[in-house]
C-alpha cells in the first residue's frame, strides 16, 4: 500500500486506514481508491476486526477524486475505466466504517464520507460537491446520498452552487454525527468505534446490512429485510450470550458466532 495506511488494531477490534496523499490534500486517484478498496476487503475478512476508522489528515481528509488524472479523459474513456467499480466494492463492506473527517472532504471526498455508516468531525471539517465549478457533476453517489441525508433544498443548493458546509451546517443538517474539536475528533471516532466494537459482530453486521436497505425498495420491502435479519440472529451465539447476560445481569461476552 503506498497511498494509504492501514492499522489493523490501532483499539481492540478497530481498524484504522489513514489516506496518504497529503501534498495532493489526499485526491482519489484510481491507486489510491484501488488500495482502499482492496484493505477494506482484507479488514472485512479479519476476524479480529469489527469496526474500521477512515481517515485522511488535518487539512484534508479527501479534496475529491483526483481533477489532474481525468481532466483529458473522454465519455467513452472515463466509460472504460469504471473508476466506480471501485466504488462499488467498497460499498459491500459489511463492517461499520466510521470516517473521522478533518478539513476539506469534497467532491468524491464528501461522497467516500457519505458511504461511510457513520461521521465524526472535526469543527474544521467541510463538507461540500464543488463540481459543478469544473463543469461537471457529482458521480459517485453525491446527488443521492446527500439529498437522503440533507433534504432536497439544501442539497441542489450545494450540489448548483458548489457551496461548503461548515461542521456545525452539516451536523444541524442531519449529514454527520457528531462535532468536535480539532485534536479530538480521530479520539472520538475510535471510541465510536469502539462502542459498536463492543457489540455482537454478527448482529452488527445484519443491522448495518439492514439500515442501508432503506435506501432502497419501498418501505414494505425493507420491513421485510429487517425482520429476516432479526430472526437470522437467533441463529446466532451471541444472541443467547447476550439475552442471558441480560438476565444474569452481567456483561456480554460477544465472540462473533
Ligand atoms: N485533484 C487533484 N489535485 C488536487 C485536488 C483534486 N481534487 N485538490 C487539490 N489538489 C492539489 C492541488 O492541485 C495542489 O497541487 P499543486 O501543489 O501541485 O498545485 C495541492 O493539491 C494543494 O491544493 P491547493 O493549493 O489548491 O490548496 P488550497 O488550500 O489553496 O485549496 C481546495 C484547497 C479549496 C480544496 C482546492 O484544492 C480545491 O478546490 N480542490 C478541488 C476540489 C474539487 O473540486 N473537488 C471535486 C473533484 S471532482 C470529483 O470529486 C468528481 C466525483 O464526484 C467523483
Amino acid at each position: 500500500m503506498e497511498l494509504i495506511l492501514v492499522n489493523p488494531r490501532c483499539a481492540p477490534n478497530v481498524a484504522l486506514i489513514t489516506l496518504n496523499r497529503p501534498k495532493e490534500l489526499n485526491a482519489l486517484n484510481l491507486q489510491l481508491m484501488a488500495e482502499l478498496r482492496d484493505a477494506l476487503r482484507q479488514l472485512d475478512q479479519n476476524p479480529d476486526v469489527r469496526c474500521i476508522v477512515l481517515t485522511g489528515n488535518e487539512k484534508a481528509f479527501a479534496a475529491g477524486a483526483d481533477i489532474k488524472q481525468m481532466a483529458n479523459s473522454g465519455a467513452i474513456d472515463m466509460f472504460h475505466i469504471d473508476q466506480f467499480n471501485t466504488w462499488d466494492q467498497i460499498k459491500k463492506t459489511k463492517k461499520p466504517i466510521i470516517a473521522a473527517v478533518s478539513g476539506f472532504a469534497l467532491g468524491g471526498g464528501c461522497e467516500l464520507v457519505m458511504l461511510c455508516d457513520m461521521i465524526v468531525a472535526s469543527e474544521t471539517a467541510q463538507f461540500g460537491q464543488p463540481e459543478i465549478k469544473l463543469g461537471t457533476m457529482p458521480g459517485a453517489g453525491g446527488t443521492q446520498r446527500l439529498t437522503r441525508a440533507v433534504g432536497k433544498a439544501l442539497a441542489m443548493e450545494m450540489v448548483l452552487t458548489g457551496r461548503f458546509l461548515t461542521a456545525n451546517e452539516a451536523f444541524s443538517a442531519g449529514l454527520i454525527n457528531k462535532v468536535v474539536p480539532v485534536e479530538l475528533y480521530l479520539q472520538e471516532a475510535v471510541k465510536l468505534a469502539q462502542a459498536v466494537a463492543a457489540m455482537s459482530p454478527v448482529a452488527v453486521k445484519l443491522a448495518k446490512e439492514a439500515v442501508l436497505q432503506a435506501f432502497s425498495g419501498t418501505l414494505e420491502e425493507g420491513l421485510l429485510f429487517e425482520r429476516k435479519n432479526f430472526y437470522l440472529t437467533f441463529a446466532s451465539k451471541d444472541q443467547k450470550e447476550g439475552m442471558a447476560a441480560f438476565i444474569e445481569k452481567r456483561p456480554p461476552n460477544f465472540t462473533g458466532e
